[in-house]
């Protein structure tokens, strides 16, 4: 520990108190799960819905590709519409028109507002009183039981193929037929039911429903719960005190480090001096993996997008008969989440002889190859799964296990989800083989530690994604999903962006290796601090109790506080390149990496915050705010870490060429501003313009096909063509550099860096 020893002290009390209070929620949740009653029956007791309908409804729902076509709880894609907050709507206007009818002989809308308020007072009490007896059994009053049967067969239809439904589909961009079997289909309306009765029926002893009254009805009075308005106050006055106090923590307690003013940068690359081992070289295959899965992944992006003008064509050809829009979104998120893994896997791979002295373990090459194998395994193997499943091919009782498990970022079959983590382990293997050579001997190990203890986080948390199976119920899954999604991309992923930049730099000889250590640690603990329990800011709404609430809002608060201030970061990072002659070399990773920070402050900082306090995501969950923010916080941060990982490692793989100005300038700048296009000139205006619908209608209605279809909204979701197409633009010619220097035959006479000094 030595001179770092409050720094450690520091993470390691934060890292207590962060698993004890995700550890205590994940028992609340367990203890508060919504229940899924044995049976829902009549009032003379007739069975009418079981509990095992119900699970085998949330199988099928998975088989179509779950959360990849609409959203359950919010959860999801965003075209068709929030299963839960439409079936509850359809119900509820169902349940006040056959009342009305029996009491007045008339439809609802013709009664007088004071017959209308006295209906809605009952309606009201029915649903939020609807609670589960002691014997597990919830009882239906009739009027409930006729208004379920007349919104039923709407569903039933609309995912089989009747003609009357057909442009709902479109709408919605489903293929006809998207679950052929009609046990199936039925058992999927029963599935959305129970969704919709968690959110309308009081929790037992409370005054907010299962899902803390979300989603937003005006029907049965599902507005804000007072505990929701009074954490998104707190949470904004967190995040105020937290900027505050870091500047106040910086100004008084950061010394300017002698050091780096004693650093002299050294003359030549330091890296370029080392010989290459042949498991480095044999990285010139993750390169290309890297660039080839972003180039599949952009296009599909853009035929996902067509899909919400056009919902089974593309320019006319009628495609969803065989790559559906759930399909094409599935394969869509999981490419981006394979190739910046990939990128992880090879800066991993490409940093660990260097820390072995420049020596390659034994049958290092040997496992590098097998573990770029493997990944095309899983990459294949999981999407034909997905395809089999989607078209229905693969038999029923096999799809969560080798097909879809409908779950976002999570798609892929168990058996591949294993796979995946045994491959991401044996990386881990790999590099813990070379990296621990680094500790024998002299000097200061702390940054090296903090790298290692950042890549074995990565290696084992994917594994929390196990936790759960296919029958678990969906409150319980999704605290385990939001282990791997939320705790990797928001707590150990930007733990290792920040420590494998700083060690590189460190490497480099840019920074001191002091500088590098201090704010490694003390980042990764400002980082966990929030990052850690914020994970329940995914969990506001899906069956859960305030306390879980109340934490994720507060500490996801935290989270923003470093993100904002990163402008200084980014502007080091971009004066690195004037350190020394040889940086030019390294011009276009840098900007990278300055870009990382960009996005860092807008993508994950600003966007995220806008949708964070729980009265925000009270109305917004699920709407295009969400994308805004997952585009420009994934691609902005992981995906230019990535590339910026793979310029980085081809640039020394191949040390005879240079990047090509133009190449690079129409790349990276397009990537910058086709996101921003694609966000402001579409994205966001159609997520605020939804904001307002959901606001003061329902969350149904800013979802709603009749509001979606409108010529403004669907002109807003042209538009984004544009921002698409720069982005393709832009992406393609970064893909296009990586492959000719991956590929290029080397130079007659080469231009070898070695020269480049000062
Ligand atoms: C680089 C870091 C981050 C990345 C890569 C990231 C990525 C994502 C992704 C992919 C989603 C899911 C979108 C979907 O379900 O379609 C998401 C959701 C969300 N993120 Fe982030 N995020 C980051 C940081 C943050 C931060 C700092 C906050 C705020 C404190 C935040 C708040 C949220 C919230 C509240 C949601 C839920 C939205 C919903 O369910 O509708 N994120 N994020
Ligand atoms: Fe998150």
């Amino acid at each position: 520990m030595g001179e770092y020893k409050k720094h450690w002290w520091g993470l390691i009390i934060t890292l207590i108190i962060a698993f004890i209070l995700l550890g205590w929620g994940g028992f609340e949740i367990y203890r508060t799960t919504p229940p899924i009653p044995d049976k829902f029956v009549d009032s003379s007791g007739q069975t009418l819905i079981t509990k095992q309908d119900i699970l085998d409804g949330q199988s099928a729902w998975q088989s179509t590709g779950g959360m990849q076509l609409g959203s359950v709880y919010g959860h999801g894609a965003y075209q068709a519409p929030d299963w839960t907050a439409d079936w509850l709507h359809r119900e509820l206007v169902a349940w006040l028109n056959i009342k009305a009818q029996a009491d007045y002989g008339k439809a609802f809308d013709e009664l007088t507002s004071i017959e209308k308020m006295g209906l809605q007072q009952q309606i009201k009490e029915e649903y939020r009183g609807s609670s589960m007896g002691s014997d597990n059994t919830v009882v239906l009053s009739d009027t409930r039981i006729a208004a379920i049967n007349q919104v039923a067969p709407y569903y039933i239809d609309l995912y089989g193929d009747t003609p009357e439904l057909a442009s709902s589909r479109e709408s919605f961009a489903m293929k006809n037929n998207t679950l052929p079997d009609l046990t199936a289909r039925q058992n999927l309306a029963h599935f959305y039911f129970w969704t919709a009765w968690t959110s309308s029926a009081n929790r037992p002893g409370t005054v907010a429903t299962y899902t803390n009254n979300w989603p937003h009805e005006p029907l049965i009075d599902n507005v804000p719960t007072a505990e929701n308005v009074m954490w998104s106050i707190a949470s904004v006055v967190f995040l105020l005190a937290g900027i505050g106090l870091l500047i106040w923590g910086w100004a008084f307690l950061h010394k300017q480090e002698e050091d780096d003013i004693k650093l002299t940068v050294p003359k030549q690359d330091p890296l370029s001096l080392i010989e290459l081992t042949p498991s480095q070289k044999a990285l010139a295959k993750y390169a290309f993996l890297v660039v080839a899965l972003f180039v599949v992944q952009i296009f599909l992006g853009g035929f996902v997008a067509h899909y919400t003008i056009e919902g089974q064509d593309f320019y006319g050809i009628p495609v969803s008969d065989f790559i559906p829009y759930s399909l094409a979104r599935t394969w869509h998120i999981q490419s981006a989440l394979f190739w910046i893994a990939t990128a992880f896997l090879a800066i991993g791979l490409f940093v660990t002889p260097i820390i072995h002295g420049g020596k390659d373990p034994k049958y290092q090459k040997l496992g590098v190859d097998l573990l770029w194998v493997a990944l095309i395994i899983v990459v294949v193997g999981s999407y034909i799964g997905q395809y089999l499943a989607i078209a229905h091919i693969m038999p029923a009782h096999l799809n969560f296990w080798f097909g879809h498990q409908g779950y976002e970022f999570i798609d892929l079959g168990r058996f591949w989800q294993i796979l995946k983590w045994v491959g991401v382990l044996f990386w881990l293997v790999l590099m813990l083989r070379g990296v621990m050579a680094g500790f024998k001997g002299e000097g200061d190990k702390n940054l090296l530690f903090i790298f290692v203890a950042s890549v074995v986080c990565v290696g084992l948390f994917y594994g929390s994604g196990l936790f759960y199976g296919e029958h678990t119920p969906i409150a319980i899954m999704e605290y385990w999903r939001w282990w791997v999604v939320h705790l990797w991309v928001e707590g150990f992923f930007e733990v290792f962006a920040t420590v494998s930049i700083a060690f590189i730099f460190y490497n480099l000889g840019l920074v001191s290796k002091r500088i590098a250590t201090g704010s490694s640690i003390a980042s990764a603990a400002l980082f966990l601090l929030g990052g850690v329990p914020g994970t329940f800011h995914h969990l506001y709404f899906t069956g859960t109790t305030t306390p879980i609430m109340a934490i994720g809002a507060s500490f996801s608060a935290l989270e923003v506080v470093p993100l904002i201030v990163l402008g200084y970061e980014g502007y080091e990072h971009w004066s690195m390149q004037r350190h020394a002659k040889w940086m030019e070399r390294l011009k276009w990773p840098v900007l990278c990496f300055v870009a990382v920070a960009f996005w860092n402050m807008l993508g994950a900082g600003v966007f995220g915050f806008m949708i964070n306090p729980p009265i925000s995501l009270f109305y917004l969950q699920g709407l295009n705010t969400t994308p805004v923010h997952a585009h420009a916080a994934l691609f902005g941060v992981y995906g230019f870490l990535a590339l910026g990982f793979v310029l980085l490692i081809v640039r020394y793989l191949r040390p005879e060429y240079r990047f090509s100005d133009k190449l690079m300038k129409t790349g990276f700048w397009g990537l910058n501003l086709g996101l921003l296009l694609m966000i402001f000139t579409s994205l966001l205006p159609i997520g605020i313009y939804q904001a307002y619908a959901s606001i003061t209608e329902g969350l149904w209605y800013a979802r709603s096909e009749g509001f979606l279809q409108q010529d403004f909204l669907e002109t807003l979701r042209w538009v984004r063509t544009f921002g698409d197409v720069v982005f393709i633009i832009g992406g393609v010619s970064i893909a296009l550099q990586v492959v000719k220097l991956v590929f290029g035959q080397s130079p007659k006479h080469p231009k070898h860096d070695t020269p480049i000094t000062d």
